[in-house]
């Protein structure tokens, strides 16, 4: 399983229902927790970095049923978390531990959150110093820049916060912190990152409001247990929509897919490029917009160019975006995108670096990439980089590359989407 061989395919059709959101899974598992009564999450993706959050809260005195599909959460209120016996492990979920962070810094007992060497070297000052303004007593290695993070828990004030850099995560931890407050805690994005935070939890009855890039959240006394039903994930929905487009005659329905605006700019991007893609059947599901995706493979796609404001809204759909540019005519270009340097690998190199002995011309920017497409894609030994997002974008790459590509480090793709090979040998075979 670490290492899987994939080759040119010469079909690619089929009906997918990708995995269950994992930003949405991470959010009711914690929202859940900190309300008073029975949660129900169902559609629960069941993933290493989903379980990390379910461990992180069993660890915090939350009991977790565990039905597959389905998790019974009896959550304890804002104020019934109790101190962990030992330093918890966030593996190599940055939204755990970012999240989890603004929620511990107001508890009143001592904790450790700490994590794998990928998610030890990512940034953490972007939590640690608006905590600190709030209050909040928590250190982390190398003068608080990363993990493990160290939190004393106690009172926080409210503040007003201009984030240096758009992060759903940096503003979900500072929502959950704001509630413990007495007062309203105002949080600026530059660019408007996912808005799921900002959708669940006025449904277990937080008081938020949202204006254009700022977001108020008011010191809350108690939430209240919802019922939860997670769409399937955009981002592991864009793999397929990128091999179909890439496959002459292919065609792929992806099914109950989450299509949050804050989520979909790839959709615009790979459109622009000239992709055949329909959106239809929508319909709201747990308060978020869910729909069908059907796209198709015509071929001939066209460079695109990706700057600043548009990067938010595809954020983790940067290396499947790659390797579409790497089959379309002209050089594609991607700027402003310096967040891809800390994901859950340096995404720009990783891409550059194994793009690039599958027979791509590919220049890093500090700050993005410019890749030149070709028709001559050709398979060669490539390595994830630990990463689950370069897993599936190389096999995607692999699918249409002359002979075979080998992929190291493939288990990988267990952190999102466990069923990844499985399903693309499914519609290939
Ligand atoms: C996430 C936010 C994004 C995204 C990550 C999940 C979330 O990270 O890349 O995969 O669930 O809030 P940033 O907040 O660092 O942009």
């Amino acid at each position: 399983m670490n290492r899987i061989e994939i080759t040119k395919a010469a079909r690619f059709s089929g009906e997918v229902t990708p995995p269950p959101d994992k930003s949405i899974s991470h959010r009711a598992v914690m929202f859940s927790s900190l309300a008073k009564g029975t949660g129900v999450v169902r559609n629960f993706l069941r993933a290493q970095d989903t379980e990390s959050t379910m461990h992180a809260f069993r660890a915090l005195g939350i009991e977790i049923e565990d039905k597959g599909d389905t998790l019974i959460i009896q959550g304890k209120g804002l104020h019934g978390l109790t101190e962990p016996a030992d330093v918890i492990d966030c593996g190599n979920s940055g939204t755990t531990m970012r999240l989890l962070s603004g929620v511990l810094c107001a508890n009143p007992f001592f904790s450790v959150l700490t994590g794998d060497s990928s998610l030890r070297s990512r940034p953490m000052k972007r939590v640690i110093k608006p905590l600190s303004l709030m209050g909040a007593r928590i250190m982390g290695r190398d003068r608080s820049t990363y993990a493990p993070l160290a939190i004393m828990g106690g009172n926080l004030i409210p503040i007003s916060y201009d984030m240096p850099v758009a992060s759903a995560q940096v503003k979900s931890c500072l929502i959950l912190a704001g509630l413990y407050t007495e007062g309203k805690t105002l949080v600026k994005e530059p660019t408007k990152s996912r808005d799921h935070t900002e959708r669940m939890l006025p449904a277990f009855g937080a008081a938020l409001q949202t204006d254009g890039l700022s977001v108020t959240v008011s010191g809350t006394r108690e939430l209240s247990c919802q019922e939860i039903d997670v769409p399937g994930d955009f981002s592991s929905a864009a793999f397929f929509m990128v091999a179909a487009t890439l496959i002459p005659g292919a065609e792929v329905i992806l099914k109950d897919v989450g299509i949050n605006p804050t989520r979909t700019g790839l959709v615009d991007v790979l459109k622009d490029m000239g992709a055949d893609i329909g959106i239809t059947n929508f319909r709201a599901v747990s308060g978020e917009p869910v729909a069908d995706i059907v796209c198709r493979g015509t071929g001939g796609l066209k460079a695109a160019t990706v700057t600043g404001d548009m990067v938010p809204s595809l954020i983790d759909e940067f290396p499947i975006l790659c390797v579409a540019a790497a089959k379309a005519e002209g050089i594609t270009v991607i700027r402003g995108a310096e967040e891809l340097r800390v994901k859950e690998s340096d995404r720009i190199k990783a891409m550059a670096m194994e793009l690039a002995k599958m027979g791509v011309l590919i220049e890093e920017y500090p700050d993005g990439l410019s890749i030149q497409g070709t028709d001559m894609l050709r398979g060669a030994e490539v390595d994830s980089h630990g990463d689950h997002r370069i897993a599936m974008s190389l096999a995607v790459a692999g699918l249409t590359a002359q002979g075979t590509t080998t992929i190291n480090n493939a288990s990988a793709v267990a952190i999102s989407f466990p069923h990844f090979f499985s399903t693309i040998q499914r519609l290939s075979a």
